[in-house]
């Protein structure tokens, strides 16, 4: 097997391969739990030799070393999502943040408006014919590797082989490390909340699974909503899944023959994907699993290709939604918080869906009941995530309100009828005040 001399070729200590990354790149790094560990440790070892490294990359489950105050000037994060680990960074301007759907940021990579140097991949063994696969994740790491000049391979036997169109061959690689260490592991958010916070998304929950008929596709977006969606769909028929990112919830959902894509209308029979965030429970489910096909994110978050679900339901979660049905879900107020992801793409997929709905879910308030979610405006300088032209449904713990095609003082009515009831008078002082309302309702 030629390609097996090939690959033992290229096999180097971790600090032989990073050795490869020079001052002035953008290195772009496998996101989720697929982030390469051992790779982007023995990178920032290097920091007193490198400058000026741009590290790009979504979401990251682990580490992220290269943010801290000490890398500056070695390392600079430029965050097209921005998780839990590099937040701090991005609000301190220690790390940049760029502004896109996730649809899109194949296209970046593609159109060479955000080139790449070097990309640090995590995949599992390769199979008799030389292919990899990227495991649990292939969202904008497949389109990385199509264009990036090195291309330096952590290969793990721990990694799930996932289908779908998500290998690579090692032909491809620069340099691979072999390392036998556990993928990162993501538990559900729901095993630290409050009572109090159980019981708000338990109606959520139950809102949500009231709009989600039998034979319907869901999306599910990140946040503990979305994912607390799941345990309310116990009583379903025939569900599938198409969406950019699933977590465990579903296995048992699967297991239990609620969720069996069967009649979806794009793909029956599987579930498309393009990574999943959760624990070894799952890596190990979808494992070879000719029932789920991985695809990057280009494809599995194309509104056009989302749209040709039928009864296609998106499900995501936002911080704000103002009294016009404008969403934020990328930031409180000038502080950016995470980024579009898929939302919009799902938004908008749902919207044209025939019988498709897209949902915007949030808990009424934040903060131990002190600000209301359901806000008058926007706070000054949040961002607009869903505009109030693409919002249909937003559910809270205390109703749905139904905003599509809706004139602004229904929506205004409707949604001061989900806040939560110690806001809903000052809500409706100030839409009476803004002429949002004729009189008082
Ligand atoms: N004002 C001030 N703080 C607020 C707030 C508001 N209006 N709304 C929420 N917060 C605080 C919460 O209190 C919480 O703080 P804590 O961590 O100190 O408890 C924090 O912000 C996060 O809020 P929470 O509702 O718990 O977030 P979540 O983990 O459920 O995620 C989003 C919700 C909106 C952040 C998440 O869905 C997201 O990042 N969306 C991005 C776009 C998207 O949906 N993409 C699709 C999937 S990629």
């Amino acid at each position: 097997m030629r390609w097996l001399e090939k690959y033992k070729s290229k096999i180097k200590t971790a600090e032989e391969a990073v050795s490869l990354i020079k001052s002035g790149q953008r290195v772009y790094v496998h996101p989720g739990c697929a982030m390469p560990e051992i790779l982007v440790d023995k990178m920032c070892e290097r920091y007193k030799e490198l400058e000026n490294v741009e590290v790009v990359h979504i979401l990251t489950v682990g580490n992220s070393r290269y943010v801290e105050p000490e890398y500056e000037g070695h390392f600079r994060h430029n965050a097209l999502f921005i998780g839990k680990n590099v937040r701090k960074a991005v609000q301190e301007g220690r790390a940049d943040f760029t502004p896109i759907f996730l649809s899109e940021i194949p296209r970046l990579f593609h159109r060479g408006k955000l080139p790449l140097d070097v990309a640090l991949i995590h995949v599992s063994p390769p199979d008799e014919h030389g292919f990899c696969s990227f495991g649990v994740g292939v969202e904008c790491t497949k389109p990385a590797t199509e264009v990036a000049k090195t291309i330096i391979a952590q290969v793990n036997p721990n990694m799930p082989r996932t289908l779908g169109d998500c290998f690579i061959h090692v032909d491809k690689f620069t340099a691979c490390v072999e390392a036998d260490v556990p993928i990162k592991e993501l538990p559900q958010v729901d095993l630290d909340i409050s009572p109090q916070e159980a019981d708000v998304y338990k109606k959520i929950g139950e809102y949500i699974a009231n709009l989600i008929e039998d034979e319907s596709t869901l999306q599910l977006g990140i946040g503990a909503i979305p994912d607390a969606v799941l345990t309310f769909l116990h009583g379903k028929k025939n569900l599938g899944l198409h969406t950019e990112m699933f977590s465990d919830g579903v296995v048992q959902l699967v297991e239990e023959g609620i969720i069996t894509n069967e009649k979806k209308t794009l793909h029956p029979g599987k579930i498309i994907s393009s990574f999943v965030l959760g624990t070894r429970t799952l890596f190990d489910f979808i494992d070879d699993n000719p029932r789920i096909e991985f695809h990057p994110s280009h494809y599995v978050n194309d509104p056009f290709v989302i749209a040709k679900n039928n009864k296609m339901i998106a499900i995501n979660s936002a911080l704000q939604v103002d009294l016009t049905g404008q969403v934020c879900a990328d930031s409180i107020g000038t502080k950016f918080f995470s980024g579009y992801g898929g939302q919009l793409d799902f938004i908008r997929g749902a919207s044209r869906s025939e019988g498709g709905k897209p949902i915007i879910a949030l808990s009424s308030t934040a903060k131990n009941d002190t600000i209301s979610r359901i806000a008058t405006q926007l706070a000054a300088g949040a961002g607009v995530t869903t505009s109030r032209g693409d919002v249909h449904y937003v559910v809270t713990e205390y109703g749905v309100a139904d905003l599509y095609g809706r004139c602004v003082q229904e929506r205004v009515k409707a949604l001061i009828g989900i806040a939560h009831p110690d806001f809903r008078e000052e809500l409706e002082e100030y839409a009476l005040k803004q002429k949002f309302l004729p009189v008082k309702v």
